[in-house]
């Protein structure tokens, strides 16, 4: 490393200024960084599935427009972050690539299966609500187009969860099948969620070496207390109940006691082996391989330009 390189970027960290494309860098932190940009981007990609399944299928015109919408904005944010991550000398063709491959991961939440419209409010409530308490102190992160990325991000974040909340909400008013739909939903969705926040931060380890670079603000735990904090009073004015029967209040910590995630559950579906992994990535592949012509038309079209140009 040439001379005060690293003591430059130690003291940019250090002042909580940001990181920029063309600053000087440790290797690990691009490393780190593309790792995770590539698996949150990829998330946001993936995730446009569960959801989208009930596009053709949403009960009335309001609802298919709302979803619609939603569904559009996941594949914006992973195109943001997509661009986020070539700032880093990333390509994106080899991302997706690593994607299909099943060689780069993407949140463990989007391999459970959608079984009926309630999941799609309750995904609005606690995933995009899992990922406005994870992603708003990551508009803080070090690394500049990363950060600036999030910020819209997390603008479009809170409309999602407030248009699952407000599904929700109409849902409860409705008849008792649909309330029990509802809390169908939570029931399953609840503890996954608690797992979107990775590994408990004994056995989560990137942590520290992304916390001292400022890439993450807080600890896996941190921000799953934060959300069972966040949740836990929206649950009760929506009139559901939360499947842990170790949830309770501490007065003392001025926090909620929880029980434990099914670690094993988490390390399973990370590792491929999750209710829906293997047609989350198929499906993938196949959109992939069906925009194939689209991609040529777009390459061939910027040649054409190009050669228009230089003439
Ligand atoms: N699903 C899949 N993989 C996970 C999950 C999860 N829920 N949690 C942790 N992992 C992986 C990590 O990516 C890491 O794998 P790797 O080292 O092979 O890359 C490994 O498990 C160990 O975890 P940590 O050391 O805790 O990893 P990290 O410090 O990266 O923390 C976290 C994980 C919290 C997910 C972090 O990467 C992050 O904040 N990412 C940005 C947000 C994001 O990606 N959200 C996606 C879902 S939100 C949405 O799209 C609606």
């Amino acid at each position: 490393v040439a001379d005060g390189l690293q003591e430059r970027f130690d003291a940019t960290i250090a002042r909580d200024q940001r990181i920029e494309p063309r600053d000087w860098m440790p290797k690990g932190y691009r490393a780190t960084l593309i790792r995770q940009i590539a698996q949150h981007a990829h998330s946001e990609i993936i995730g446009m599935q569960p959801e989208g399944e009930w596009i053709t299928r949403a009960p009335s015109l309001r609802r298919k427009a709302i979803l619609f919408a939603k569904v559009q904005d996941e594949a914006g944010h992973g195109l943001y972050l997509y661009s986020a991550a070539e700032t880093l000398g990333a390509d994106r063709a080899d991302l997706t690539e690593r994607l299909i491959e099943g060689r780069q991961k993407y949140s463990s939440i989007f391999n459970y299966p959608t079984l009926s419209f309630a999941d799609v409010g309750v995904i609005g409530w606690f995933v995009d609500g899992a990922a406005i308490c994870n992603q708003v102190p990551l508009c803080r992160s070090s690394y500049g187009p990363y950060a600036r990325a999030m910020v819209r991000i997390c603008k479009e974040e809170s409309f999602h969860q407030r248009q699952g909340y407000e599904l929700l909400m109409t849902m409860m008013r409705g008849t008792d099948a649909q309330r029990e739909m509802v809390q169908d939903a939570v029931n399953r969705w609840w503890w996954p969620s608690l797992m979107m926040f990775g590994p408990p931060d004994d056995n989560s380890p990137n942590s520290a070496r992304s916390m001292a670079w400022k890439i993450k603000r807080h600890s896996n735990d941190e921000l799953r207390r934060r959300f069972v904090d966040m949740t836990v009073p929206q649950a009760e004015k929506l009139g559901v109940t939360l499947p842990d029967p170790e949830l309770r209040w501490n007065e003392e910590r001025g926090h909620h006691d929880f029980g434990t995630p099914d670690w094993d559950e988490l390390t399973r579906v990370i590792q491929g082996d999750g209710p829906c992994n293997a047609r989350r990535v198929e499906r993938r592949r196949t959109a992939h391989e069906e925009g194939a012509w689209v991609r040529e038309a777009a390459l061939a079209h910027a040649a054409k330009q190009a050669a228009r140009t230089a003439r």
